[in-house]
């Protein structure tokens, strides 16, 4: 068939666009896979996700298994809309719950409600909730309803791994495991979805995302409340409360300003490490001019040679564009990998709308090597705690 890669394992790539008649079988085989009890892979908007039946325990635990992801960190459970989460799924909407579907669905929102009887125990993490997500990406939507049950679905990377945004890191992550990766390009959002519990008031956000919080706040008419604090030996409310979560393989930093961010390259760059800049383009450039540092820019859609040089400098585009800076910030960091780098340098990015994801993100890549710059210290008191 047109489009086929065969690969290690029984996995199997699939390019979508090759025509509506390819596209349409290709589907077709993915939704029977899934009723099977397979593992597809596939984009949605926010960045490619693993899926599997999600009322099938041993297709469940695939995914599991294909991740290396800790048992007590819970799947989203991803549904063409809110009739497909009946009452075997989610056990009862609460109305504000309903509301927020009908305004963001499909999109990047992930809903945290009680689970149906339905739900196997290892998609909730033996939780009494299950999260639910109506994804807005064609491809997403069209594999679902093909498959004609809920699809379990995590980011589709190695656990701890940043998050894929091209079928590329899918399959460099995951191929041997996957029986189909349907590859529709580069996904447009570039973070996960915006995680909330609705079983609460106010609603809690689990995870900054896809979905600017402004926006859920406006339309809820009130501000989210905080997660709550983890319990010993609980399982996880938000991925990356728990454990080091969206990082590439050489130690990240988080540098609040340029200043700060001087200082780390040139000792870096002093001691031989090969040193990746992440960061808005403004920001690399002061940088760049503080230090005197000669750095090759890398357009992100260059695959980087490797070893790239001791330093690259990874646009994630103009200070004033956060979208950009999402869709751009996962494929950075592996870019970072890419290049052979031994430190990555991340500059902090404004956290308004989706740039409170990319911090989020960053912050957990940095796993506590965040070092705020001067203005923000100063802002410290009031940072979210997320
Ligand atoms: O955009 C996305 O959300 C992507 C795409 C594929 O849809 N999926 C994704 O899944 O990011 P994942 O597994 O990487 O992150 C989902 C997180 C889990 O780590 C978990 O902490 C939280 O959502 N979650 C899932 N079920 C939950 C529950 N019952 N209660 C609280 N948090 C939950
Ligand atoms: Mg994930």
């Amino acid at each position: 068939m047109d489009g086929l890669r065969g690969g290690a394992g029984e996995g199997v790539w699939v390019r979508l666009g090759a025509g509506p008649e390819e596209d349409a079988a290709a589907l077709r085989r993915a939704g029977a896979l899934l009723r099977r009890g397979g593992l597809v892979a596939f984009p949605t908007e926010t960045v490619y996700g693993l899926g599997a039946d999600a009322l099938n325990p041993q297709a469940v635990a695939r995914i599991f298994a294909a991740k290396g992801r800790p048992a007590d960190n819970p799947l989203i459970v991803h549904v063409t809309g809110v009739e497909q989460a009946g009452p075997e799924v989610v056990a009862h909407w609460p109305p504000v719950a309903r509301r927020l579907a009908e305004r963001f669905w499909p999109g990047p929102l992930t809903l945290v409600l009680p689970a149906g009887p339905r739900v196997p125990a290892a998609v909730r993490a033996g939780l009494p909730t299950v999260a639910v997500r109506c994804p807005a990406h064609p491809v997403a939507q069209a594999l679902i309803a093909a498959a004609g049950t809920p699809v379990a679905a995590p980011s589709a990377n190695r656990s701890g791994r940043p998050s894929p945004t091209r079928a590329e890191d899918v399959w460099a992550d995951l191929g041997p495991h996957l029986d189909l990766l349907l590859d529709a390009g580069p996904v447009p959002v570039g973070v996960e979805s915006t995680v909330i519990d609705v079983t609460a008031w106010p609603p809690r956000l689990l995870r900054p995302g896809g979905l600017p919080v402004e926006e859920l706040e406006a339309a809820l008419g009130v501000s989210l409340a905080p997660p709550p604090a983890l319990a010993q030996g609980a399982a996880a409310p938000a991925p990356g409360m728990k454990y080091r979560h969206y990082a590439p393989e050489a130690p990240v930093v988080l540098a609040g300003d340029a200043d700060q961010g001087a200082g780390f390259l040139r000792r870096w760059l002093e001691e031989g490490q090969r040193v990746a800049l992440v960061g808005c383009r403004e920001d690399l450039e002061a940088v760049l001019r503080r230090t005197g540092a000669d750095a090759r820019w890398l357009a992100l859609e260059d695959e980087p040679a490797r070893p790239a040089g001791p330093l690259i400098a990874l646009d994630l585009g103009p200070r004033a564009r956060p979208d950009l800076h999402a869709r751009r910030l996962f494929r950075a960091l592996r870019a970072a990998d890419a290049a052979g780098s031994t430190r990555v340098l991340a500059l902090a990015v404004p956290e308004e709308g989706l740039g409170r994801a990319v911090m989020n993100r960053l912050r957990k890549a940095a796993a506590g090597g965040e070092v705020p710059g001067r203005e923000r210290e100063a802002r410290a008191e009031g940072r979210d705690r997320l």
